[in-house]
């Protein structure tokens, strides 16, 4: 199939390549490269450099590149944006994905997967979280998904077109080729390697939550498990919009991260202990049921001593990232 992914050039993206590559696919990049990285782009790949809101190049794309389905990835992911700049995530996440939908529609493309997040369910949710659990965004960047969501849920079915929100819990893990180098750095397992190529102390926010180890739970899933779920979201032939977690099932805490970084890198990682943040959900941890059942998915490297090893191999190999 030739795929447009947008967002190809970014951490999940790049790798949602590699893997389309693999199976034989067309993958054509579109992409603003605002975080994303050019290098990151296999040189046979054919990429557009336009942003995402420009529905003219878009349509002009999908007709001459001849695309037959969409993986839209292009989304504003830094959370300390999303609440100081909320306007922008809803410019670049909703708008952007309404530039998508309008291209498609223009051009009779019926297929989009959609990157969805585990931050369009509500704070007290019941654990593990299922599909059909409550839903209520904390932030900007989760309300811009679950929008996202809901206008599918419209257009759609009013159109015919085939989408699938799949909705990622903490990617993590790199391929040979390809790792996580966003700027700033928000995420805990590279912020984890960083202090452990510097040998500095990693900060931990809050030790006195309800969960193993006092520390905050997550569930994280290797970029390449994540992306095996779009390959089989491809598959799908209803028309409308189908819903799917794509978690490990297992939560780790800060502190087991922490100790499988030692292990992993041979770096001590002294811990320094902060009172909590706000904001940050104690537990997530979702069940991905519904697309083991359905597709036949199932997470292969989500272990964490892997998404550990990894991406430590990889910026060992790469120690300046994308830069030259
Ligand atoms: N990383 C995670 O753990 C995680 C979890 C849940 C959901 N997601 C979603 O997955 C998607 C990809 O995440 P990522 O971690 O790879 O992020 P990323 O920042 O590495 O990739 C985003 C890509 O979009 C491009 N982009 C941004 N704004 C653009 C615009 N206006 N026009 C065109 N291109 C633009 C960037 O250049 C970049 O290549 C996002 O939609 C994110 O919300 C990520």
């Amino acid at each position: 199939m030739r795929i447009l992914v947008t967002g190809g050039a970014g951490y999940i993206g790049s790798v949602i390549v590699e893997e389309l590559l693999r199976a034989g696919h067309t993958p054509i990049v579109y992409d603003s490269f605002l975080t994303g990285h050019r290098a990151a782009v296999p040189a046979e790949v054919a990429i557009v450099a336009g942003d995402i809101r420009d529905t003219a190049l878009l349509t002009r794309t999908l007709a001459e590149e001849r695309i037959e389905a969409v993986i839209h990835l292009v989304g504003l992911i830094e959370v300390g944006l999303s609440v100081t700049n909320p306007a922008a995530f809803f410019e670049t996440n909703v708008g952007g994905t309404m530039s998508v939908v309008r291209a498609m529609i223009e051009t009779d493309v019926k297929r989009l997967v959609f990157s969805s997040s585990a931050a369009v369910y509500a704070e007290d949710a019941p654990l593990p979280l299922r599909e059909d659990a409550p839903t209520g965004p904390t932030s900007a960047y989760g309300a811009s998904k679950l929008m996202v969501e809901q206008l599918l849920g419209w257009v759609a079915p009013a159109h015919g077109l085939i989408c699938t929100s799949l909705r990622y819990f903490n990617a993590a893990g790199a391929t040979a080729r390809n790792g996580e180098a966003h700027a700033p750095e928000t995420h805990l397992m590279p912020l984890v390697l960083r202090a452990a190529e510097r040998d500095e102390s990693v900060s931990i926010f809050g030790t006195d939550y309800p969960t193993v180890d006092g520390t905050c739970v997550r569930d994280y899933i290797h970029v390449r498990d994540l992306a095996s779920a779009h390959l089989l979201a491809l598959e799908l032939s209803a028309p409308g919009v189908t819903i799917y977690n794509v978690g490990s099932g297992t939560g780790y805490s800060v502190r087991q991260v922490i100790e499988m970084a030692r292990a992993v890198t041979g770096r001590a990682l002294p811990i320094s202990e902060r009172p909590r943040r706000g904001g940050d959900q104690y537990a997530t941890v979702a069940t991905s049921e519904r697309i083991t059942r359905e597709l036949g998915w199932r997470p292969q490297q989500s272990d964490l001593r892997t998404l550990l090893a990894t991406a430590w191999a990889w910026r060992q190999a790469h120690p300046n990232g994308y830069a030259e």
